[in-house]
Parts: structure tokens; C-alpha cells; sequence
């Protein structure tokens, strides 16, 4: 493989405020000190952490079983729960502390202590021993962003069952599949949900997908969260709160092997069929417990806001285990970011104190669009810390984002990980000195490094293949019921356990790391590799421009060409101005990273085809680039109207 290469020069360095140098409890020494103590002894280093930050009931001889690799056992003879290590540990200190401030779609507000919680999740526990689940069954959850889902989930780790998500806006076919591959024999679902103002209804998907096979499956518990109607077939359905009849609020933890899995979360992955992805419980706790201490500071007087569903890994790890594990405030949102307007992520954060913050690129680019009025009305001055995940930051968004919301004081945790890796994995610390658009260094214990298809590591600024040269504790354990695709798709090099990401990146002289984009959607213009992020990022640049997407589409003389999705800021311009505006745009990518990577045509919609977790499905503008019918699965595709928009256009 020829290298990948970087065009775009982003210069600008931003220092850590002397607010932020003072208050965060990882220091620059203590840092230095961790980075020594894992190059050392990356399996002591791990271990002596998961001594110090988890509650083991019996603890564990053996750091890293690693006999078998790539299948890795972490802690191996240790024993732990979750729902204790995240709840019942902090009631000798904590027990009036909130640990759940929830706000609804309507602004309706609930609030859990810690005590609070821990009764709930005890009685839920209570009840589903009592409907017959025990350690190792599979359960679903699919439910709304509502504290039940935490209080669920929680409940399924206390008594070892394995659960797993499915989102809420996944069909009755997506679910199907999912509770088929699982074997699951329960499903918590809601009657409905509530988003922007409308109820939305969810129990007939769950009565969809079980009409049509799913034998697996006893019973459904639902959740009343509307006042619509729900039919509850007898024998199968039970309500919630009959169901927790008569429970009681005590139940005593059961304490699982380290190995022990702590859930299945499936990804649709770009083809083929969705992966389950099989989390520990020890290894995944530990690095959820470390990366909300290292990334985002948590202490007792923080009120934490992901903004993530929990149908996807950053619900998991940095709502549902990861910030309770710490014993912190978190907080959590039904709603859609514009409804009523699209100030409402801002009022919230005022209105309950958010200190610290964490959102994906894709809500950021969709805010600034409105400009910097909306936010500016409302107080912010208690957040500290912003964090940014899912996708590649582009540099304009980066900068909104650090002027406008945090107002040039908060750092900009920009974090590179994936449903595979369970929590952060490069990501900068408050205090590490940014650059817009790079997630900074691999975090202590983590072993990135960047390589060539031959296994070469390459210099600084050369674009290759992201890989995990080590394992680490919370890395994914397997895929569900099909072994052989993991060590396909994570091991694929000869001669080595390197773990690959599928992602391509470079480091710079300085060792941060930028993420260039999947290496699928690698381009090859006239013989020149380019990532897709660096040239969105030129165009989201543009003053008129929201969102870009680029993909190749095969060319006779440069073997591709560089065709560009463009979302405005302003309305479509027509005729004579909308071919002004092209050719202003593409003179604009051709000054700011060079002329190779000018876009030969550019279309405009609305909005760009994405993932209802935010990401941009680029093989589906692949396909429409190229001039063909979309014949893909568009099943995870948020809006399928946004491809005819792009479709009339050429
Ligand atoms: O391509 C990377 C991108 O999202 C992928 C992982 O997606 P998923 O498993 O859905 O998990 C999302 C939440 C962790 C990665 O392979 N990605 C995620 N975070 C970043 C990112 N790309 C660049 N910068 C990031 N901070």
C-alpha cells in the first residue's frame, strides 16, 4: 500500500487555561508518571489500577491471561459486580448525592440519589429473578433516553445477566435479528416515546418482531413512559410496576467472573451482518471508571452531560456504568437538540449547572449553523470541560465549538475510540496542549501506532492503518456467536496480534495523532491517497458551508475523482449563482489544501445521508456518485429522502 497522504496544515496550538492547570486532578507530573509506569509494565500498570479504582469481592492473581491470543482474559480469577462497583460502594459517602438528574422532552425533571437508584435497581433486580432470568441470560432493552434504561441495565449487571441494547429508532426487522442472533429471553421495552414535542410509539415494534419468530423470548416487561394505549398480550406482556409489585429494595449483588460479559452491543458495520460485540466485565468497567477520571475530570461538584443514547457504546460508557463507577452527577436528556428551538442543548446545560459536556461533531455542525445568538443567551459559565466523539472534529466546528460554548476557557476532549474498544483510547487529558482536528495522544497503556499494509510503521505525517499494538482491559472479547469474524476483521496481519481499527490516521512530529477517515472511503486521485476528512474539512471551512461529505467516483484519467455533498448554511442558491458558487468552492479546497483535491462536481441538499447515531454513510453517496440505484441496506439510514435530493442532482 502507497502511504496516505495529509494536505491539510492546521498550525494553530491551544494551552491549557491556569484555571483549568489548577483545578483537574491529573497534573502534567502525574500524567508523565502514568505514561512511565505503562511503558514499563503495561500489564502492572493495568493491574494496579483495577486494584486501586475497582472493588473486587475476590481479587484477582492474574493481570492479562494472554495464552490464547488474540483472545485475551484480563483479571482472570478476580470477582466483581458492576451495578455494586457503580451504586452500593459509594452509599457510606454518598447515598443524598444525586447520582441521576433526567429532563424530558416536555421539561419534565426527575432526580435520583444515589440511595434512590440503588432501591430501584435492587427491586428491578428483584423482579427480573423473579420472572426467571439469571446469570448469562440474554436480555433486550430497547427503550427511550429515560433513567428506566440506566435502572435496567444496572439491574441486568446485578444479577449477571448479559444485556443488550437495541436503539429505539431501529425497526422491528433490526431488532428481530438482534434478539434472534442473542437468544434472548426477555425484551424491556416502552409503550412510546417522546422527541420533539410528538409521542412516538415503541411496543408495536417489539409485537412486530416477535409475531415473526424470535421463539427465544418469554416475556415483555413495558415501561408506561406516554398515556397512548399499549396492547399487552396476555400471558407474555407484563407491565413494569406490577411486575416490581411486592419487590423489595434489597437485593444482594451477584458477583461475576472478570471475564464474565457484561453485554452485547451490536454494530451495523458498513456491509453484511450487524456484529455483536462482546464487552467483560472487569476490563470494560476499569477502562469506563479511568477514562471519565482522565478525560473528564469527574468530582463531586460536577454535573456531567453526555449527550449519547444508550443504544450506542457512548451510552454505555459514559452514561449508564462510567460516571456512576465514579460516584458522579450525570445527567440525562429525552429530547432532540431543537425542540422547542435549537437553543435547548444550552438551556439545559444552564438550567441544571452541566459542568462538563460531551457531544459528537455531527450535533456541533448542526448548531453552528444557527449561529453563535442562540447559545450566547444563555448563561455557560459553569461548564469547564467539552468533549467530542464519533467522528472526526473539522477544525471549523472545533473552533465554534471552543470559542462560542466554551467560551476560550474549556479544553476540547476530542476522543478516539469505537464500540470495540469500549472507552477512550486517544484522546487528550484537560490539561494536553490542542490542535483543532487531532484527538491528541493514545492514552497510558494504550499502544497506537500507525503502519503500512506490510506491517511497517510509518514516520511522522505518513498516512497508514491505525492499530492497537497491545491488548488492553476493555477490549472487545469476541463477536457473538461468530468467533471467526473477529480475528478476521480486528487480526488480519500475518505474524502479529496487532489489533487494526480500520481506520487510517497520521502522527506528527509532536505524536498526535489525526484521524484521516475509514480506510474504506480512502480516496485515489491521479495516484495520491487522501482521507475524506481533510477535505471536508476545507469546505465545512467555507463561511456558506454546514456539512460536507466526500467520496471517489471512478475516473478514466486520475482512477478517481473527488465528488463533494455539500449542506449550505443558506438556502441553494439557482442558475448562474448556484455555478458561481461551485466553482467559488472548489478554488476554495484547491487554495486552502491544493489542487489535487479540488472536487470535480459538488451537489447540495439539505442534509447528508446519516447513521442515526450521526455518522455520514458515505458508501451510500459512493453509489450515487457513480450514477447507480442504491440497492444497499438503508435500514440504519436516518432520512432515505435526503438521496433523492443528491440523486436529481447531475
Ligand atoms: O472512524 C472512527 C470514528 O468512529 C468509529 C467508531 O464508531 P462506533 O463504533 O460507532 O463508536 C462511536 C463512539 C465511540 C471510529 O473507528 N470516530 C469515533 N470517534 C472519533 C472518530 N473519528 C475521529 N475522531 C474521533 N474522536
Amino acid at each position: 500500500m502507497s502511504k496516505i497522504e495529509s494536505i491539510l496544515t492546521e498550525t494553530r496550538v491551544f494551552e491549557p487555561s491556569a484555571e483549568t492547570l489548577a483545578s483537574v486532578a491529573i497534573t502534567q507530573n502525574k500524567l508523565d508518571e502514568m505514561y512511565t509506569a505503562a511503558a514499563k509494565d503495561n500489564v502492572g500498570f493495568w493491574s494496579d489500577l483495577a486494584r486501586e479504582k475497582l472493588s473486587w469481592s475476590k481479587p484477582f492473581t492474574v493481570g492479562l491471561d494472554d495464552s490464547n491470543a488474540p483472545h485475551y482474559k484480563w483479571f482472570t480469577d478476580g470477582e466483581l459486580n458492576v451495578s455494586y462497583n457503580c451504586i452500593d460502594r459509594h452509599l457510606d459517602t454518598k447515598s443524598d448525592k444525586l447520582a441521576i438528574i433526567f429532563e424530558g422532552d416536555q421539561g419534565d425533571i426527575e432526580r435520583y440519589t444515589y440511595k434512590e437508584l440503588h432501591d430501584h435497581v435492587c427491586r428491578f433486580a428483584n423482579t427480573l429473578t423473579a420472572q426467571g432470568i439469571t446469570k448469562g441470560d440474554r436480555v433486550i432493552i430497547y427503550m427511550p433516553m429515560i433513567p428506566q434504561a440506566v435502572i435496567a441495565m444496572q439491574a441486568c449487571a446485578r444479577i449477571g445477566a448479559i444485556h443488550s441494547i437495541v436503539f429505539g429508532g431501529f425497526s422491528a426487522e433490526a431488532l428481530k435479528d438482534r434478539i434472534e442472533d442473542a437468544g434472548a429471553k426477555l425484551v424491556i421495552t416502552t409503550n412510546g416515546s417522546r422527541r420533539g414535542g410528538k409521542t412516538i410509539p415503541l411496543k408495536g415494534a417489539v409485537d412486530e418482531a416477535l409475531s415473526k419468530g424470535c421463539d427465544s423470548i418469554k416475556k415483555v416487561i413495558v415501561y408506561r413512559r406516554t398515556d397512548d394505549e399499549v396492547m399487552m398480550k396476555e400471558g407474555r406482556d407484563i407491565d413494569w410496576f406490577e411486575a416490581e409489585a411486592g419487590m423489595s429494595d434489597y437485593h444482594d449483588p451477584v458477583m461475576v467472573e472478570s471475564e464474565h460479559p457484561l453485554f452485547l452491543l451490536y454494530t451495523s458495520g458498513s456491509t453484511g451482518k450487524p456484529k455483536g460485540v462482546q464487552h467483560s466485565t472487569g476490563g470494560y468497567l476499569l477502562n469506563a471508571h479511568v477514562t471519565n477520571e482522565w478525560m473528564f475530570d469527574l468530582n463531586d461538584s460536577d454535573v456531567f452531560w453526555c449527550t449519547a443514547d444508550v443504544g450506542w457504546i457512548t451510552g454505555h460508557t459514559y452514561v449508564a456504568y462510567g460516571p456512576l463507577s465514579v460516584g458522579a452527577t450525570m445527567l440525562m436528556f429525552e429530547g432532540v437538540p431543537t425542540y422547542p428551538d435549537a437553543g435547548r442543548f444550552w438551556q439545559v446545560c444552564q438550567d441544571h449547572g452541566v459542568t462538563v459536556f460531551y457531544t459528537a461533531p455531527t450535533a456541533i455542525r448542526a448548531l453552528m449553523k444557527f449561529g453563535g445568538d442562540l447559545p450566547n443567551k444563555y448563561d455557560l459559565s459553569k461548564l469547564r470541560i467539552l468533549g467530542t466523539v464519533g467522528e472526526p472534529i473539522n477544525p471549523e466546528a472545533w473552533m465554534w465549538y471552543y470559542e462560542v460554548i466554551g467560551g476560550s476557557r474549556c479544553p476540547i476532549i476530542d476522543t478516539w475510540w469505537q464500540t470495540e474498544t469500549g472507552a477512550h483510547m486517544i484522546a487528550p487529558f484537560p490539561i494536553t496542549s490542542l490542535k483543532p482536528g487531532s484527538c491528541t495522544k493514545a492514552l497510558p497503556g494504550i499502544d497506537a501506532a500507525i503502519l503500512d499494509e506490510d506491517g511497517n510503521e510509518l514516520g511522522p505525517g505518513d498516512g497508514g492503518l491505525l492499530i492497537i499494538k497491545q491488548p488492553w482491559p476493555s477490549m472487545i472479547r469476541t463477536i457473538w456467536n461468530d468467533d471467526q469474524r473477529y480475528k478476521d476483521t480486528y487480526f488480519p496481519l500475518e505474524g502479529n496480534n496487532y489489533y487494526v481499527v480500520g481506520d487510517s490516521a497520521h502522527k506528527d512530529k509532536d505524536g498526535y495523532f489525526w484521524i484521516l477517515g475509514r480506510i474504506d472511503d480512502v480516496l485515489n486521485v491521479s495516484g495520491h491517497r487522501l482521507g475524506t476528512m481533510e477535505i471536508e474539512s476545507a469546505l465545512v471551512s467555507h463561511p456558506l458551508v454546514a456539512e460536507a461529505a466526500i467520496v471517489g467516483r471512478p475516473h478514466d484519467i486520475k482512477g478517481e475523482a473527488v465528488s463533494a455533498f455539500v449542506v449550505l448554511n443558506v438556502d441553494t442558491p439557482e442558475g448562474a449563482e448556484r455555478e458561481a458558487l461551485i466553482l467559488e468552492l472548489r478554488n476554495w479546497v484547491a487554495k486552502e489544501i491544493g489542487p489535487i483535491a479540488k472536487p470535480d462536481e459538488i451537489r447540495f441538499g439539505t442534509n447528508l445521508p446519516k447513521t442515526r447515531s450521526g455518522k455520514i454513510m458515505r458508501r451510500l453517496l459512493k453509489t450515487i456518485a457513480k450514477g447507480e440505484e442504491v440497492t444497499q441496506d438503508t435500514s440504519t439510514l436516518e432520512d432515505p429522502s435526503i438521496l433523492d435530493q443528491f440523486k436529481n442532482q447531475k
